[in-house]
């Protein structure tokens, strides 16, 4: 892969980024994560196609991931205190041991210095797959009212139940627990939710270069919004163009 442009500048000339450590390292540079003064800064991270599909046809993301587009996410998720899911997503594809690059694990890249990222999932019912491990740890973000039944269907413990009754108070919530990176990783609606509260402060999509037709959903799904973002940084693949934008 190469680097085109980093901080918003195109680069004088395309800075390769090897599949190693040091690409990593790199990587990791030009996506650290400036925290606000207080509260949290979110970063949504999907992968797309050329066609704008989030899906392949076995209806998960994993038939769109390649090695390009895995070796930024791995990245990313070294840089996270927290990834935000909607239950959905947990459903569908596999969150078990969200975790990052090994070899930018230590020292801890994440504004809250963990060794591993917390997991947090949005759900009303808390029904969640078997294989979701609660000391993670896993957060179960869940509207008042339905907090207890759905705490006890997750076998979340209480402390790690977060009752919010809209985005803002889910990343309240969040951070208020230390995890002020928040990487949300979709799906559609969880993403559509945050955009329209206007809690989003980057949208990181992965372009896989392949289309693949069907009725598959757009990245972001919801209640209309309008929002401005700048491209902040550019990498481009073989197998998919990455770039981060941000908030103006
Ligand atoms: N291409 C990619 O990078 C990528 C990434 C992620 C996901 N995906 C795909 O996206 C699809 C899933 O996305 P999605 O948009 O349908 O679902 P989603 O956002 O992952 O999850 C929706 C779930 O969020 C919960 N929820 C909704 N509103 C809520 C609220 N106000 N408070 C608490 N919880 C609430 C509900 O869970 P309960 O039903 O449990 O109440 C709802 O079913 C899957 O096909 C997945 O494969 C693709």
């Amino acid at each position: 892969m190469h680097l085109l442009m980093r901080e918003g500048a195109v680069l004088p000339a395309p800075l390769p980024v090897t599949a190693d450590a040091e690409g990593a390292r790199l990587l990791a540079d030009v996506y650290a994560v400036q925290l606000p003064p207080s509260g949290a800064h979110v970063r949504a991270m999907m992968n797309t196609t050329i066609d704008g599909a989030i899906v392949g046809a076995d209806g998960t993301s994993g038939t769109l991931r390649n090695p390009d587009d895995s070796f930024v996410f791995d990245v990313l998720r070294a840089l996270t205190d927290v990834v935000l899911v909607g239950a959905e997503t947990v459903r569908t594809e596999d969150y078990r041991r969200p975790l990052g690059r090994a070899d930018l694990l230590t020292p801890s890249r994440r504004p809250g210095g963990a060794q591993r990222p917390a997991l947090a999932i949005w759900s009303r019912t808390g029904e969640l797959p078997p294989t979701i491990e609660p000391d993670w740890p896993t957060y179960l973000i869940t509207p008042p009212g339905e907090a207890r039944l759905a705490a006890e269907r997750a076998g979340v413990p209480e402390a790690q139940v977060i009752i919010a009754d809209g985005p803002a108070a889910a990343v309240r919530g969040l951070a208020e627990r230390g995890l002020r990176a928040i990487q949300a990783e979709g799906g559609p609606s969880a993403l559509g939710r945050l955009a329209s509260a206007g809690l989003l402060d980057e949208l990181c999509f992965s372009t896989t270069h392949r289309s693949v037709g069907g009725d598959s959903s757009r990245v972001v799904r919801g209640e209309a919004h309008e929002l401005s973002w700048s491209l902040a940084s550019l990498v481009v693949g073989q197998h998919a163009t990455i770039a981060r934008h941000v908030r103006r």
